[in-house]
């Protein structure tokens, strides 16, 4: 497999190994989106609606594809989205994925439902990352975790909004993912019995298997199946924009939203007190049938009028999209999946190969578009 990896060009190749790697509930699980998945297509799809301009003659010897962002310098506007579990596709994952943002120069946020807890992370990468948070029924619960990860070095909060409940998404049901019964059970033990290098490495070396930034709370259960019914209670349908003004004042560093999708969204987080917003749709995985994140970023930058940084995920799967979301208006896009599939299919290097490939790309897109900077990518596109 470690040598399949050098042969890895697109995201879509790291899929497949990773496909080949993982037991099919956890492959389904990354890989899947809500409903029938109409938005999770639509995300990558439509950035096929816009062209990049060929340009010629223009000097593109020297480019440089790096952005800055709350004043740190990234070495390319690409930041590793929160991703659930992500200690699952990899052993260690989250602290893996981690390292090698550090090592490309780029931020890495990881998830309240991350299997490696903050402290595990940031202590083995030797960076603070971000941390992503969304709004529990607990509100104690909440600002214990804000002071715990603020205490830790990290300054950067990224709290998701598109998540007042659950999206129903078919392809964990059919696998069994959550089905506790006897019949749920023999399945995953019969996908999990294809996998035995995952087994070994992950399943058994991997271990402990909880969720360590919530599990040391009392009453939050440490059983994966448990804990997936306390968190389904514990996500609060009732949260309103005045939650986000409360969530401001809890949290003094920088405050970012994540999961805005319409127009008229913009004014209340603009006023909420927000430092940036991420147009995203959660990859597909909440409400099918949504517009797709591309398709609503011009609208979104217009609205915003540069009030704020402004970032997008959702079905990003090259440099030339990133070059495209940047000319659409965006300071920097999230990848999910990519580094999910990377990291699966070859760990810590198999991240760090993949952000580099990306890294080249955009370079190459910039040089054909005849673009020495990212300051310059608003010249680059036209409908297709
Ligand atoms: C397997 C998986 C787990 C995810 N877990 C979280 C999470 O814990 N918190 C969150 O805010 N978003 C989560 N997301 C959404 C991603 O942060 C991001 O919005 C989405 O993956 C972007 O789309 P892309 O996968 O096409 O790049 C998850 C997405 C996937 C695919």
């Amino acid at each position: 497999m470690a040598s399949l990896l050098r042969f890895a060009a697109t995201p879509d190749d790291y899929r497949q190994l990773a496909k080949r790697r993982l037991p099919r509930f956890l492959f389904d699980y990354i890989d899947g989106g809500a409903g029938d998945e109409l938005t999770l297509t639509a995300n990558q799809r439509d950035f096929n609606q816009w062209r990049l301009r060929q340009r010629v003659l223009c000097d593109v010897s020297q480019r440089d594809t790096r952005c800055q962002l709350f004043g740190e310098t990234l070495s390319l506007p690409v930041v590793l989205a929160p991703l659930g579990m992500a200690g699952l596709y990899a052993r260690r994952g989250e602290v893996q994925a981690a390292r090698a943002a550090k090592a490309v120069g780029v931020p890495f946020c990881l998830s309240s439902v991350g299997i490696c807890g903050y402290t595990e992370v940031s202590q083995n990468s030797e960076k603070p990352c971000w941390f992503q948070l969304y709004m529990l029924r607990d509100r104690g619960l909440v600002s214990e975790l804000l002071e715990r990860v603020w205490a830790q070095g990290c300054r950067t909060l990224l709290f998701t909004i598109d998540l007042p409940v659950a999206g129903a998404r078919h392809r964990d049901q059919r696998n069994g993912l959550l089905d506790q019964g006897l019949a749920g059970k023999f399945s995953k033990a019969w996908q999990l019995l294809q996998c035995p290098q995952w087994l070994y490495s992950v399943g058994l070396r991997g271990k402990p298997h909880h969720f360590a930034n919530l599990h040391q709370h009392s009453g939050v259960p440490s059983d994966i199946h448990r804990f997936k019914q306390w968190l389904d209670e514990q996500f609060d349908p009732s949260v309103t924009w005045s939650d986000i003004a409360w969530l401001r004042q809890q949290w003094p560093g920088t405050l970012i939203l994540k999961g805005l999708l319409d127009q008229q969204d913009v004014a209340p987080a603009c006023d909420s007190g927000a430092d940036a917003l991420v147009i995203s749709n959660h990859g597909g995985r909440q409400l099918d049938g949504a517009a797709s994140s591309i398709s609503q970023l011009p609208l979104i930058s217009q609205a915003i009028d540069g009030r704020m940084p402004l970032l997008i995920d959702g079905g990003v799967r090259s440099g030339s999209d990133i070059l495209k979301a940047c000319a659409l208006g965006a300071t920097a896009i999230l990848a999910g999946r990519p580094w999910a599939w990377a990291l699966a299919a070859g760990g810590q290097a198999g991240v760090e190969q993949w952000l580099r490939r990306w890294q080249n790309e955009l370079s190459l897109s910039m040089a054909l578009c005849g673009i020495r900077e990212l300051s310059q990518a608003r010249d680059t596109l036209m409908p297709a």
